[in-house]
């Protein structure tokens, strides 16, 4: 068979840039090289483009920048291109691509705003179309679909900017009324958990409101779940699947960007230890639902609180390009439900080409 022509983005504009060069190399040195031909598209902190044909080891840390096999580029949105313009030794050339696959997180990769991009040039891609994506990145579109799912989760609030600026203290006074202390503060949109903060009194919700309000012109207020941490992998277009469930051990107040990446003081338990067979398969089969509800393809993982007292499902969040490095929960647990990473990556790309690029 012929080898098919694969894109792999990664970098960033986006506070997550760090992370998706690591996920990349893991990713890029996993692709079944005899199956793919692949192209290495780096997107620098400040948005430029370029393809890297040098060593994956130079990935991290961003030091690809400095290496000299990296050429200017970009992904054409003119469907004729069908993949990337490079620039070398002072001609234009173009790579057609039959499928890509972003390794970005977050802002400006997670969002739709990519996602996008790739629709304008009908090329295929892994992952959710640009409006799941975009809805997934929301936390308060997420939460009002999940509602209006009936998908179980901690109640929430949510205000823009502009209308809090407008009579804080009124819905201050509402909001902790409805959830009650400690309240969890987000930015409607950041990831990572950038922005977040637990916020036990009313001075710290806040100050809670001024950091979120940082990152974001809308924040997304939520009660306080008790309960352990837990996250499935969902994989499939039309009929997803759920892996096996894996807990998330912290050691930190949450599980924030610390614990995630840079101290590792976070412990994975796969299959999750605290909960039961039956918890399991209802946090399963509440990962379907919400994917599903969600309009997510390719990929997502969807993560949730078991609560501790009443042992209730809780849907948090979904990420729809979650971390890919090689202690990623998404990678390793579908390696626990008997598919390998090389052909997890092979199945994303033929997921992207069974969806095609007119969606
Ligand atoms: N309602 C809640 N109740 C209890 N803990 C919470 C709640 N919301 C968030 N947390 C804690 O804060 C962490 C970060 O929150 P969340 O997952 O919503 O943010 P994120 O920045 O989008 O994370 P990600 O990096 O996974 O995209 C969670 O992993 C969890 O530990
Ligand atoms: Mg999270």
């Amino acid at each position: 068979m012929k080898k098919r022509n694969l894109a792999v983005v990664f970098g960033g504009v986006s506070s997550e840039h760090p992370v998706s060069c690591v996920s990349a190399k893991s990713v890029i040195e996993n692709i079944k090289k005899d199956k793919y031909n692949i192209y290495m598209l780096g997107i620098t902190r400040d948005g430029k483009w370029y393809l890297y044909e040098g060593d994956t080891a130079l990935l991290p840390d961003d030091k690809w920048i400095d290496d000299k096999y990296i050429f200017p580029a970009f992904i054409s949105p003119d469907t004729s291109v069908h993949g990337i313009c490079v620039q070398r030794n002072g001609s234009i050339e173009n790579i057609r691509l039959d499928a890509v696959h972003p390794v970005l997180h977050g802002k400006n990769g997670e969002d739709g705003t990519i996602q996008g991009l790739f629709q304008l040039a009908q090329i295929p891609f892994v992952g959710c179309n640009a409006l799941s994506s975009a809805v997934c990145m929301d936390k308060a579109c997420t939460n009002l679909i999940a509602d209006n799912a009936g998908i179980k989760q901690a109640k929430w609030r949510s205000i823009t900017k502009y209308n809090y600026d407008k009579n804080a203290d009124a819905f201050l006074e509402e909001a902790a009324d409805y959830l009650g202390f400690p309240i969890f503060v987000k930015p409607a949109n950041a990831g990572s958990s950038v922005g977040i903060s637990k916020a036990k009194d009313m001075p710290e919700l806040k100050k809670g409101m001024e950091i979120a309000f940082k990152e974001d012109s809308k924040v997304v207020l939520e009660e306080c779940i008790d309960g352990y941490e837990v996250e499935c992998a969902v994989l499939g277009n039309n009929e997803p699947k759920a892996s096996t469930v894996g807990e998330i051990l912290p050691c930190n107040e949450f599980y924030d960007y610390e614990a995630k990446y840079i101290d590792g003081s976070t412990g994975l338990a796969i299959p999750a230890k605290n909960i039961s067979e039956e918890k399991i398969n209802e946090v399963r089969s509440q990962a379907i639902k919400a994917y599903s509800a969600l309009g997510c393809t390719g990929l997502a993982r969807v993560d949730f609180f078991v609560g501790k007292k009443d042992d209730e499902v809780y849907f948090n969040e979904i990420n729809t390009l979650p971390g890919f490095t090689s202690i990623s929960m998404y990678p390793k647990l579908w390696e626990a439900s008997g598919l390998p990473y090389p052909d997890l990556l092979d199945r994303l790309a033929e997921l992207a080409i069974e969806k095609g690029g007119k969606i």
